[in-house]
This record gives C-alpha cells, sequence and structure tokens, in this order.
C-alpha cells in the first residue's frame, strides 16, 4: 500500500516508524514531515493546511491510505474533500472533529449524551462569564469555545485572577473569535489521564491509557505546553476503571456522534480527570495526543497499517488491539523559551548516541536542516526522547539516560515525568 501521512511532530514521526513495519506498506509519504521522517519516509512540500493540494498529490499518486495527525486540517475539512475524491483517509470529518474544534458543541454534547463532565455554562459575554464564575464560585475554569493552542483555558484561583482573564478574553480578545463564547466549567480535583481509542464510525478499539505532563515545569508548575512528556502504562487507570470508561464515555460518544450524522471515524481522544466521584471527560480530541501517541505506538504489536486502513474504508476486524507487556515513556526536550516564544536555530547533536541506548527511539518534533545541512531546533517541542522497558520505571530510566545523550545545551526537559505514578504505584502494573 501506498500511505501518506499529514502532519511534520512527533507524533507523525512515530506514525510514520510505526507503519514501516508493516509488510503492507509499499510506499510511504509525509506532508511536510521534518528531518527525522525524512530518513523513513519521501517528504511532501505541503503544509497541513494545504487540502486542496495534499489532495491534488494523493490523487496523483494514487495512495491507498492517508492518515492525519494534527488537528488544523480536521477542522479544515480534509477528510471531506478527500472523500469527495474517492481517496482512502483515518481521520473524523469536519463535522465530527467539532468534539475538539469547538468546547461548547462537545460539553452541550456531553450534556446530550449522558456523558460524565463537570457542570457548565455557556457565556457570551463579559457580564454572563462573571456571573457564571460566581455561581460556581472560585476556583472555577474558564475556556475559549474555538481552538486556541492549547492556551485557551484558564483556572482563576481568586476574583483578581477572574477580573485578568476576563480582560483577555473580552477586552484584549487574545483568542479573537474563538472567544466569541466561553465555557465556564467547575473546577475538577483529581489525576488526569489520556484515554484514546481507534474508531471506525461505530465500534471502538481502546488503546492502552496513557499518562501525558501538560506543565512545563516539575511537579506540574508554570505554563500549560502541548505536553512535556508521557508514559504507558499511565499507572492512574486500572482495569475496571478503563473498562467503565469504554462503556460510559467512549461507546456513547460514538453511538451520539453516529446518531446526530457525524459519524467519527478515526483516533477518538478523551482527556480524563479521575475524580473521588469516577472520571470525568476535560475536553475530547479528534486526533491521537501528542505525545502521548508515541508511546502508546512503542507498545503496539498490532500492524498499523491494516488497521487503519479497515478503519478508514469499512470496520475494524473483530477483536481487541494487543500491547506489548513492556511500558514505554516519552521526555520532550523542548527549546529555552517555550511555550511562549520558542528559540530556534540551535545545532543539535547527540542523536545517534542516544539512539543507540537499549530500547530507545528518538522522534523528532520541531526539527530543521540549516543551510549547512546541519540538524537545528525548529520549533517549541524539538525531539521526544522515547523508550521501552520491563516496566514504567526502567522506561523512564532509559529515556532520561538517553536525553543526557543528546548535545543540546539550551535543551529545556521535565525531570519528574512518571515520579508521582512510580511513588504512589510503585510494584503495581496495569495493562
Ligand atoms: P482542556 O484543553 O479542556 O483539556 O484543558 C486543559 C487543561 O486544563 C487540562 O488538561 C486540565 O489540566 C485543566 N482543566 C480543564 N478543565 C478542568 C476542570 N474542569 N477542572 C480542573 N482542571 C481542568
Ligand atoms: N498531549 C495532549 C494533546 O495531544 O492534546
Amino acid at each position: 500500500m501506498r500511505v501518506l501521512v499529514v502532519g511534520g511532530g512527533g507524533r507523525e514521526h512515530a506514525l510514520c516508524w510505526k507503519l514501516r513495519q508493516s509488510p503492507r506498506l509499499e510506499e510511504l509519504y509525509c506532508a511536510p514531515g521534518n528531518p527525522g521522517i525524512g530518513e523513513i519516509a519521501d517528504l511532501v512540500p505541503r503544509s497541513v493546511d494545504e487540502i486542496h493540494e495534499l489532495a491534488d498529490f494523493a490523487a496523483s499518486i494514487r495512495v491507498d491510505l492517508t492518515v492525519v495527525g494534527p488537528e488544523l486540517p480536521l477542522s479544515l475539512g480534509l477528510v471531506d474533500e478527500f472523500e469527495k475524491r474517492g481517496l482512502a483517509v483515518f481521520g473524523p470529518r469536519r463535522a465530527a472533529a467539532e468534539i475538539e474544534g469547538s468546547k461548547v458543541f462537545a460539553k452541550e454534547f456531553m450534556a446530550r449524551h449522558g456523558i460524565p463532565t463537570a457542570a457548565f455554562e455557556i457565556a457570551h459575554d463579559e457580564a454572563s462569564a462573571r456571573a457564571a464564575a460566581r455561581r460556581f464560585g472560585l476556583p472555577v475554569v474558564l475556556k475559549a469555545d474555538g481552538l486556541a493552542a492549547g492556551k485557551g483555558v484558564v483556572l482563576p484561583a481568586d476574583e483578581a485572577e477572574l477580573e485578568a482573564a476576563l480582560a483577555l478574553f473580552f477586552g484584549e480578545r487574545r483568542f479573537g473569535n474563538a472567544a466569541d463564547r466561553l465555557v465556564v466549567e467547575e473546577r475538577l480535583v483529581g489525576e488526569e489521564v489520556s484515554f484514546i481509542a481507534l474508531a471506525d464510525g461505530e465500534n471502538v478499539l481502546p488503546l492502552a491509557a496513557a499518562k501525558d505532563y501538560k506543565r512545563l515545569g516539575d511537579g506540574d508548575s508554570g505554563p500549560n505546553t502541548g505536553g512535556m512528556g508521557a508514559h504507558s502504562p499511565a499507572g492512574v487507570l486500572g482495569a475496571e476503571a478503563a473498562n467503565w470508561v469504554l462503556e460510559h464515555v467512549m461507546r456513547p460518544t460514538l453511538a451520539g456522534l453516529a446518531q446526530e450524522n457525524r459519524p467519527f471515524r478515526g483516533f477518538l481522544y478523551a482527556g480524563l480527570m479521575l475524580t473521588p466521584e469516577g472520571p470525568r471527560v476535560l475536553e475530547f480530541n479528534a486526533r491521537l495526543g501528542d505525545p502521548e501517541g508515541q508511546v502508546l505506538l512503542l507498545r503496539l504489536e498490532d500492524d498499523l497499517v491494516e488497521l487503519l486502513a479497515a478503519g478508514a474504508t469499512d470496520r475494524f476486524p473483530a477483536g481487541r488491539l494487543r500491547f506489548r507487556k513492556e511500558a514505554a515513556a516519552c521526555v520532550v526536550l523542548a527549546s529555552p523559551g517555550y511555550p511562549d516564544q520558542p528559540l530556534c536555530g540551535e545545532p543539535l547533536g547527540g542523536l545517534d548516541a542516544a539512539r543507540a541506548e537499549e530500547g530507545v527511539e528518538v522522534f523528532h518534533a520541531g526539527t530543521a536542516r540549516d543551510a549547512e545541512g546541519r540538524l537545528v531546533s525548529a520549533g517549541g517541542r524539538v525531539l521526544n526522547v522515547c523508550a521501552t522497558g520491563a516496566g514504567l520505571a526502567e522506561a523512564l530510566r532509559r529515556a532520561y539516560g538517553a536525553a543526557q545523550r543528546v548535545e543540546w545545551p539550551g535543551k529545556v526537559l521535565r525531570r519528574d515525568i512518571g515520579r508521582r505514578v512510580l511513588g504512589a504505584h510503585a510494584g503495581q502494573e496495569e495493562s
């Protein structure tokens, strides 16, 4: 099969790495990809929002399957465009991707279908947002309706922070139209976990649970980021709870979307808070998580080409996905200044030494070649140093050991990925 992957980050590098292992794969393309992906796939110089040009390219090479990584092309209707031209693609159409693209839609959808989530109100202006926040009481959570690159969620703890947040959304209009409507919701407390499943419109095949670390600094301090590390197993979701999530979140979500004429094919991602009252959905994403995808693909045993081709055009074969018993961990190396103003163009070395360590894979996220052909940093999140190991402790030890091998004096990384989970759950393993 000829396969095209759309995207150019660590998640897409991991997707390409996994697709490459399939005996069904003949040719692999990635648009736009990155230098790491370029070692295992043919790069297509198209950005992810050029959906018509991407469809032209896919048609010209008669691609058998396209896999979409990031959210933007999904909400621009890439899948709708490809399907119109008879091109098989694994990803949700624009209408189904709204589960991520509009937080107001997602919350009202969950309310309609009885999917457990934080209590909420929708606010259309500053006064109604303030009134709703006071009804819930502080601390509260404010979320811009539209896509805001992970920065549209604010958790004001007191009146001053609430006023500053309202000024950001309505005065400064930092998020533009994305904040024309706000979700105001109850603040939940608990452990977060990412639950991702493959969906074919009717059936879900759950991946193993994963945990990501969204805050920049150790001990969950500092600003929210796209994710500074991940591991699977998550260490916080037992088999029984995972089954509960499957029955009370994933299946009803898929059924509800189908019923509302928005059948969902693709990676369906529920970000959950494990509260004392049970799991609650914080958000849905219409894609594989990044960096959760990296650790999940390291553990997945099944043939990804076969699975995604079935999911794109038909139904999944019956059965469950198989995962290696080993754990997998990922440590993100980010640029100084990330997430606000990442400093780019710094030379990167030592990748071969890092990759040579046992169980280690290094995925490129934001890298480029400079005029002399040297590998340099070219984004906020730059490298994903990943490792498998007999258990979480070994996977993390290997990933951190390999991260030390990367020669990049400016690299920013969290030192505590997995630490709290290991401390609390020493010796316990889950699938
Ligand atoms: P979201 O993009 O909706 O997942 O929100 C980003 C982050 O904000 C989440 O990963 C949580 O850490 C936090 N968050 C969102 N909603 C809530 C909530 N209702 N209670 C507590 N924390 C939340
Ligand atoms: N790691 C969080 C996300 O992919 O949205």
